[in-house]
């Protein structure tokens, strides 16, 4: 099982997630109300996904929309609570602390969204809301408070005079570098990014990308980074988790996962990004079908109804998550498909 694969030396992992399922109750419906009064439907969105983060490392999520990968988002920054599993951060579970124990976790786990209006409020200065969180968790003085912003805000790329201005004021990525000034502010263990340079024009995603690369170099902060984007994830990524209806299909080094893939999902996946490793790539899969519904899981391997090489035992047992040459793939075949 995946959450035997530490290493064997006593490191302290910024996250361990074992066996964690999200399940979400479907709401009432006009067609069938009772049924679904006594005994809710669920969503899988998560379906036992394991894995551990290295102090000052980053792991990139990817797989198509539905997948699970905001859940797994919401789930380790604790803004809402798994069905089961473990989230253990810097050693500690979390799962059964109270909320006032939540919140102290809170200040370990930062998130930065997509929309950065998510994370700032338009109606305070910049310099105000950068404070706050060193208001309310730190002993530090005001004057210290807006050291510290002014030179966060250097790092960030954001001159001194911004400190009294609003986020409307900013291009939207200045205000995703806001945004990240205010995720670091209490010096993380973990940045969570959902689609953090998606609605950013080209041009500037790159220059938001090596902002973080700095961040992480300078704090040692590990990021979990989820993108759609391959290309983005190959810049940033040491390891990848491809995830496929709310689990984990293949983990492995960015250089295994985009060199040789092994999982027939990954495969297809990459088959239309441009990547540094292609030239390298043997398999050129298609699949065809659609994406199955997370409330009508395919018996066996969620896969198989799209997969060229499913067989029998494709349609009736769940390939588990097992080590190839140090890559972790679920896959009944990947040996004969690699
Ligand atoms: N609060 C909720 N209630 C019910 N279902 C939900 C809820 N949140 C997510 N889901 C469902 O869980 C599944 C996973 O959703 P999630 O948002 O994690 O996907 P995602 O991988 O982030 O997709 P995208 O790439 O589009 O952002 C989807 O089927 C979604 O509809
Ligand atoms: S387990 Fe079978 S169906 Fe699933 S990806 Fe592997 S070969 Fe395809
Ligand atoms: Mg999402």
């Amino acid at each position: 099982m995946l959450h035997n694969l530490k290493p064997h030396s006593e490191e302290l992992f910024s996250l361990e997630v074992k066996e964690l399922k999200k399940y979400y109750p479907i709401k009432k419906n006009f067609f069938n109300l009772a049924k679904v009064n006594k005994n809710p439907q669920m969503v899988k969105a998560l379906n036992g996904v394991s894995f551990f983060l290295k102090a000052g490392e980053t792991i990139a999520v990817v797989g198509e929309s539905g997948c699970g990968k905001s859940t797994l988002a919401k789930q380790i920054s604790l803004l809402e609570r798994p069905t089961s599993g473990d989230i253990i951060i810097q050693g500690k579970n979390t799962v059964g602390l109270s909320k006032k124990e939540i919140q102290q976790f809170r200040t370990q786990v930062q998130m930065v969204f997509q929309n950065p209006y998510a994370s700032l409020n338009p109606r305070a200065t910049i310099g105000k809301q950068l404070e706050e969180p060193l208001r309310i968790n730190t002993d530090l003085t005001a004057k210290e408070r807006k050291e510290k912003v002014l030179e966060l805000m250097g790092l960030v790329g954001l001159i001194p005079e911004y400190y009294d201005r609003f986020p409307h004021m900013f291009s939207g990525g200045q205000r995703q570098r806001m945004a990240i000034a205010r995720a670091m502010i209490l010096n993380p263990k973990i940045v969570i990014a959902d689609e953090p340079t998606s609605a950013l024009d080209v041009s500037i995603q790159a220059q938001v990308l090596n902002l973080f690369l700095d961040l992480q170099d300078q704090f040692k902060t590990s990021y979990l980074f989820i993108s759609h984007n391959l290309s983005v994830v190959e810049h940033i990524a040491d390891r990848v988790i491809v995830m496929y209806l709310g689990k984990i299909v293949e983990f492995g080094s960015k250089k295994a996962i985009y060199q040789s893939p092994m999982h027939p999902y990954t495969q297809v996946l990459l088959s239309s990004s441009p990547s540094v490793y292609a030239k390298d790539r043997k398999n050129k899969i298609k699949v065809t079908g659609e994406l199955p519904s997370p409330l009508d899981i395919p018996l066996g391997c969620a896969f198989n109804q799209r997969c060229p090489y499913a067989t029998d035992e494709c349609r009736s047992l769940v390939p588990e998550l097992r080590s190839i040459e140090g890559t972790y793939v679920a896959c009944h075949h990947a040996e004969k498909i690699k």
